[in-house]
């Protein structure tokens, strides 16, 4: 086991840790799984660099209300308690998605990641997205085969997985 060594407990140190979790725990959920997003995309075009919290926030920390509503590319219902729509597509983004962070978004009606270059292989967490109405994952350079799983999402009505670099058939349920 090891033991921290008191040298290694700078009061700078100290305080730069609490101000992260000053700014991270402050925030409600949604933000913080949208951070956890961005901080795995590659983002050349610096095209989510209104995706923060302010350091200053004024905040209602109740955590009842979703911060990153503001945001570009995030759309919310009325009263900023869900987020329904991502519009991600033309950003310039790469990188590959894991998914993780989609579970807090059962909400979501519209999810548009076209336009970029994401890759490696489609994310199977995309269809725990039950309420998807429009999903469009095209013009980027998604690989591997199509999970199976996108018959769970009953209320799609338009699906775009135009030109990426799938292998393998398509499972029967596309
Ligand atoms: C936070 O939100 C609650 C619920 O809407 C409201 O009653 C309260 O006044 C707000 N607090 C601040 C500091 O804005
Ligand atoms: C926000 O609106 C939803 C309905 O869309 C409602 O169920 C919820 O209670 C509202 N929340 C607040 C904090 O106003
Ligand atoms: C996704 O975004 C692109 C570019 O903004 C747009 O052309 C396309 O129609 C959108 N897809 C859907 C299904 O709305
Ligand atoms: C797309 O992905 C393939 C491997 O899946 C890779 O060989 C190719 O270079 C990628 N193309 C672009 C434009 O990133």
């Amino acid at each position: 086991m090891e033991i921290l060594q008191p040298c290694c407990f700078s009061p700078l140190l100290f305080s730069m840790m609490c101000m992260f979790m000053v700014s991270v725990y402050s925030v409600d959920p949604h933000s913080e799984a949208l951070l956890s997003l961005k901080s795995v995309l590659i983002d050349h075009s610096s095209s989510l660099s209104d995706w923060f919290i302010p350091t200053n926030p004024k905040l209602n920390n109740s955590g009842e209300f979703i911060y990153a509503c503001s945001w570009k590319g995030v759309s919310c219902n009325f009263n900023s308690t869900s987020v329904i729509g991502l519009d991600l597509s033309m950003m310039n983004l790469a990188g590959v998605l894991s998914g993780k962070q989609f579970k807090l978004f059962s909400d979501l009606v519209e999810f548009n990641i076209s336009h970029n270059s994401f890759s490696g292989n489609i994310p199977v967490a995309l269809f725990s997205l039950t309420n998807l109405r429009s999903l469009d994952i095209s013009r980027n350079n998604f690989s591997g085969h199509f999970p199976d799983g996108i018959s769970n999402l009953k209320k799609l009505i338009v699906l775009d997985a135009f030109s990426n670099s799938f292998s393998g058939p398509l499972p029967v349920d596309v």
